[in-house]
């Protein structure tokens, strides 16, 4: 599987970068779409630090359903609009919430979350489902991992059916 060697010499911003990489290396090898969002949620919480939650939610009718994750079990439904992950499907953005306990509606899964990083999957522009990211630290998110995630994402469009 997987290689993963030296993370702890990276910084922040390589270990993102390696994150892409990976999950570029995955798109090459794979192309089930399912296989594939099972190793981006796991690439994800391997490489990066301070996560306790990362994985996705997609689009059913007017429900967000739990897809591939890795973390404690958490909600499996999310309507249209509810919490931080329907909030960024109906915003169609991606949502950085510094605090969750100051973001009105905030879904608690994992009662260790603090901050959290959502951000849209969208095919010809709708939004398909949502990457999920909780951490159990405060702002732990910056617009760096924002703008370096929404790229991990768009990786992961390309492989959608
Ligand atoms: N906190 C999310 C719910 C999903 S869990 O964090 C995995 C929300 O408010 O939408």
């Amino acid at each position: 599987m997987i290689k993963i060697e030296g993370l702890e010499k990276m910084s922040s911003s390589q270990k993102l970068a390696y994150a892409k990489l990976l999950l570029r290396g995955q798109l090459e090898i794979e192309s089930n779409f399912r296989a594939l969002e099972a190793n981006a949620s796991a690439i994800l919480m391997a490489v990066l630090d301070d996560l306790n939650w990362a994985g996705f939610y997609w689009v059913e009718g007017n429900q967000l359903v739990l897809g591939s994750f890795q973390g404690l079990p958490a909600c499996t439904r999310i309507s249209y609009g509810k919490g931080v992950c329907g909030s960024a499907w109906k915003e169609n953005r991606s949502l950085r919430v510094e605090d969750v306990e100051a973001f009105p509606g905030h879904i608690a899964c994992d009662s260790a979350s603090r901050s959290e990083l959502v951000i849209p999957l969208r095919k010809a522009g709708r939004v398909v489902g949502v990457l999920d990211l909780d951490s159990p630290l405060l702002n732990r998110f910056s617009q760096e991992d924002q703008e370096a995630l929404e790229g991990f994402v768009e990786i992961l469009e390309e492989a959608l059916d």
